[in-house]
């Protein structure tokens, strides 16, 4: 029984010993040069749910670590100084380098995505993807980063990611590009909410909505893994039981 059981316990550790974060090559504020921000509000909901997908469109796509930094404090300017925001708008920016940014981070609300602040985290990938995706190092990055929240606990396992069109009003925004949302759409946690413009009733957010909505999509999509599955973790149970 012993011999039986050792694989699986092996592969369980080794899924758990290697962390999504451990991938991913991290730029905190200090390695980029960022300005203080003017007021701090925590978020106060976590784990949260969401993950809303950005592109910046300008500044312009950044490959090399000079660049990257360069547009990340231009997108800090921008925000707070011609905006007035108290900080960066974004909890974090992936650059073409393979690099991710620390923006307001895991602990604070951002401003990336009007009645979205307190429930998502606003992920912008730096660049124009309105016609050519991000390349796969970006994207892998992305992908990574948000396991990583999830393996911290900022995120719940049951998240889902939308993008910035979809979390506003039909038209508002082209944001992250059609490039950049046909892959998004591709992800296993994407889910295709539409904020469909309308009043909200006074029980009603957004957040609600889509949560309403995003469950029903992928409880759907998921089943038919759970189905596929089920039966062989059942099957294997009893062998491990009978031996
Ligand atoms: C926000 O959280 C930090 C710790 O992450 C804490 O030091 C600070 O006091 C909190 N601020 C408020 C206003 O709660
Ligand atoms: C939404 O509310 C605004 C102001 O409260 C109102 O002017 C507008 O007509 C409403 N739109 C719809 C579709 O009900
Ligand atoms: C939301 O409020 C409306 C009235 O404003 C009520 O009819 C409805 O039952 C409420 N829905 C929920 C889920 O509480």
């Amino acid at each position: 029984m012993k011999s039986i059981l050792l694989p699986y316990l092996l592969c369980i550790t080794a899924a758990n010993g290697q962390s999504p974060c451990d991938e991913i090559s991290f730029v905190d504020r200090a390695g980029w040069g960022a300005r203080e921000p003017t007021a701090i509000t925590n978020l106060t909901r976590k784990p949260l749910s969401f993950y809303v997908i950005h592109h910046t469109y300008q500044p312009p796509n950044c490959y090399d670590d000079a660049s990257c930094i360069q547009r990340v404090k231009s997108i800090q300017d921008f925000h707070q100084l011609d905006r007035g925001w108290a900080d960066i708008g974004y909890h974090f920016l992936v650059g073409e380098n393979g690099k991710v940014y620390e923006g307001r981070g895991w602990n604070r609300q951002a401003a990336h995505s009007p009645g979205w602040n307190d429930d998502a985290y606003g992920i912008c990938i730096i660049g124009d993807f309105t016609v050519a995706p991000p390349n796969e190092k970006a994207l892998n990055t992305v992908q990574s980063w948000i396991k990583c929240g999830i393996a911290r606990g900022h995120v719940k396992e049951d998240h889902y990611i939308i993008t910035h069109r979809q979390s506003q009003r039909p038209g508002y925004t082209e944001c992250p590009g059609d490039g950049a949302f046909n892959v998004v759409n591709k992800w296993s946690r994407f889910c295709s909410f539409q904020n469909s413009g309308a009043n909200l009733t006074a029980n009603q957010t957004q957040i609600s909505l889509a949560l309403n909505f995003c469950k029903k999509e992928l409880e759907i999509s998921s089943s038919t893994s759970t189905h596929l599955f089920m039966p062989i973790i059942l099957f294997q149970l009893l062998f491990i039981y009978f031996l």
